[in-house]
């Protein structure tokens, strides 16, 4: 059975933990903290309020010293950082950060991951842009002007007429132009295009006004559906490491003809049940006039193009359940993936 003495013992040890230690929240997992705990049960009836007090008080000065000492670490590993000290490299020690107070987000990893799968299958990855014009936009992808199919897009825009990208599609003008000449030599245009696009919609678990997208080009002499099918299906499959079912349903993107839908059925590794599809990218066969507009010969050539959310594969891989939780800034979201 613990005493109040054994409390305040236990108190005195774990606080000198805590202003020590450079992970002080692991103090709360402290197996005399659970024997406290634990010792609830055995009090007899007429103490036992009184030791839950002085129980909860503990826990009390613990999370507040636990809270002070994290911004300690962090002001700390701020504070050894001096941009504009002038090295001397013989007589400077560099303080380097405890690796522990940092890590990368998540959606970084996952953005490496997905351009290294598709470096790996002989597509150049670059990084599309976050600031644009209504031509990239929508002019150069055969959207007409005054056309509905450009509401669907929520686009921010600047006074003076400058677009945030509300997809990387925006891209598509720009790899056909810089391909051009080597598809005229014989080669194809192989670029996959990954960053930031912004929309104003309503938000909710699976909308953000922030997010990130993925983009596929390919165009050859003799692209064709069953070749953008089986480059989805092979991207899918290295992503998340099991074979998949997957299947498509028309849709309309004014860029593409055909236009479809790809969806995976949710693996039950990942929770899903037989029979539970996720609609994961749109997709289709490059419109002749997109082709034009980048000065290519839709006779001669034809193409493929995807674009699909970033989020919503990570979301799917880590069983993540709400989209806000990547930009909000939560340090215990974050440290999941630390
Ligand atoms: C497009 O953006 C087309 N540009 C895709 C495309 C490219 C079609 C090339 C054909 C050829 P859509 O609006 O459906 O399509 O968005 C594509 C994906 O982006 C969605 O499936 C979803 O994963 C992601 N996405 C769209 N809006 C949001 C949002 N607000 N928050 C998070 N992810 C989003």
């Amino acid at each position: 059975m613990s005493t109040m003495q054994d409390i305040e013992e236990i108190e005195k040890k774990l606080l000198s933990r805590v202003s020590t230690t450079n992970t002080p929240r692991d103090v709360l997992r402290s197996p005399d903290l659970k024997q406290l705990y634990g010792a609830i049960k055995s009090i007899p009836n007429e103490q036992r309020s009184a030791y839950g007090k002085r129980i909860n008080d503990l826990k009390l000065s613990l999370e507040s010293s636990i809270s002070k000492r994290e911004a300690d670490l962090d002001n700390a590993a701020v504070e050894s950082i001096d941009v504009t000290a002038p090295w001397d490299i013989n007589s400077v020690q560099v303080n380097l950060l405890p690796t522990n107070l940092g890590s990368q987000h998540p959606l970084t990893v996952e953005i490496e991951n997905v351009a290294d799968i598709f470096t790996r299958m002989g597509f150049e990855a670059i990084e599309s842009r976050q600031i644009d014009d209504d031509y990239h936009m929508f002019g150069s992808l055969n959207f007409p002007e005054n056309h509905p199919a450009r509401d669907g897009y929520d686009t921010f825009r600047t006074e003076e007429g400058f677009i945030a990208p509300a997809h990387t599609s925006t891209m598509q003008n720009r790899i056909l132009k810089a391909g051009k000449a080597k598809l005229e030599s014989g080669g194809q245009i192989g670029v996959v295009a990954l960053g930031r696009c912004f929309r104003n919609e309503d938000l909710d678990a699976t909308h953000e006004h922030t997010f990130y997208q993925f983009e596929g080009v390919f165009v050859s002499k003799d692209a064709n559906l069953g070749q953008m099918l089986g480059t989805l299906r092979s991207f899918f499959e290295c992503y998340y490491g099991q074979r998949l079912k997957i299947k498509t349903q028309p849709a309309y993107f004014p860029f593409v003809e055909p236009g479809l839908e790809f969806a995976i059925e949710k693996p039950t590794t990942l929770g899903g049940k037989p029979g539970e599809w996720l609609e994961m990218l749109g997709c289709g066969m490059i419109h002749p006039n997109v082709l034009l507009a980048a000065g290519i010969d839709p006779k001669k050539y034809r193409g493929f193009a995807w674009g699909g959310g970033i989020e919503r594969l990570v979301m799917l891989k880590y069983g993540i359940e709400d989209i806000r939780y990547f930009e909000s800034g939560k340090l215990q979201f974050l440290r999941k993936f630390a």
